[in-house]
């Protein structure tokens, strides 16, 4: 019994999106408990369908998540980009603009994001703001004996920054890379994601950050009680 009044909604846009997938589809497979829905709802069909796919993890978390349900994975060395990539978020802006990295999985999902033709968004209503940083902190990946530096560095930017501690660990959070993730609270929200992005990309020992500015080419929806709605880039020009 689920205690995630959330629940639905995550399982109704994981549903929605592995109702997308096509045989022969190259996949990019998302970090979260959003993206996990999908995972398990995209295994379902490959089970029941002997649907092809191959898809490239975007996390440990991802990969075994995939391997348990019967999905075939692939790397970037054998396939040259994606048909579809599907992730959660934790922020979405009017603009599809992002804040994503709760799980310390953004630089990964970064590079995966970039390599598809889609890459579909899976969010519930709690997600979306009006201005990225306004409710949730942006993780910055650090390389650790760079963590200092660049924690004064977003101060000068503004930012109030704490280095991210573990749960079940003792010490910081360690991601799939060995790096750390530093979280910067931005108060009132970012006023300029666009230009803060290289701005961040910049400082010496940053690995990625957790702004995925115009990368998102549709966002997934799920609504109290189930409804999915879906939001679409237009189209540039
Ligand atoms: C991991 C992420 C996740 O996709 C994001 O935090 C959303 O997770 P959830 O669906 O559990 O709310 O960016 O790095």
């Amino acid at each position: 019994m689920t205690t995630d009044p959330r629940a639905a909604a995550k399982r109704a846009v994981g549903e929605r999106v592995a109702a997308m997938v096509e045989d022969g589809m190259r996949l990019g497979l998302g970090t979260g408990s959003t993206a996990a829905r999908a995972i398990e709802a995209l295994g379902r069909r490959v089970r029941a369908e002997g649907l092809r796919v191959a898809g490239v993890p975007t996390s440990f978390f991802a990969e075994r998540l995939a391997r348990a349900h019967g999905i075939p994975l692939t790397t970037f060395d054998e396939v040259d980009g994606l048909d579809l990539a599907f992730d959660g978020a934790d922020e979405v802006d009017p603009s599809l603009d992002l804040i994503k990295g709760r799980g310390a999985a953004h630089t990964r999902e970064k590079v995966v994001a970039a390599q598809a033709r889609r890459f579909v968004v899976l969010v519930d209503e709690t997600k979306l703001v009006e201005r990225l940083g306004a409710k949730m902190p942006l993780p910055v990946e650090v390389l650790p004996m760079a963590a200092t530096p660049v924690m004064r560095a977003l101060e000068r930017m503004g930012a109030r920054p704490e280095l991210r501690m573990g749960l079940r660990k003792d010490g910081p959070v360690v991601t799939d890379q060995g790096f750390w993730i530093v979280d910067a609270r931005f108060e009132g929200g970012i006023e300029d994601p666009a230009a803060l992005d290289p701005a961040l990309l910049a400082l010496p020992g940053v690995l990625d950050h957790g702004l995925f500015i115009a990368r998102a080419t549709e966002v997934l929806v799920g609504e109290v009680g189930g409804a999915v709605r879906r939001i679409r880039r237009p189209e540039p020009g």
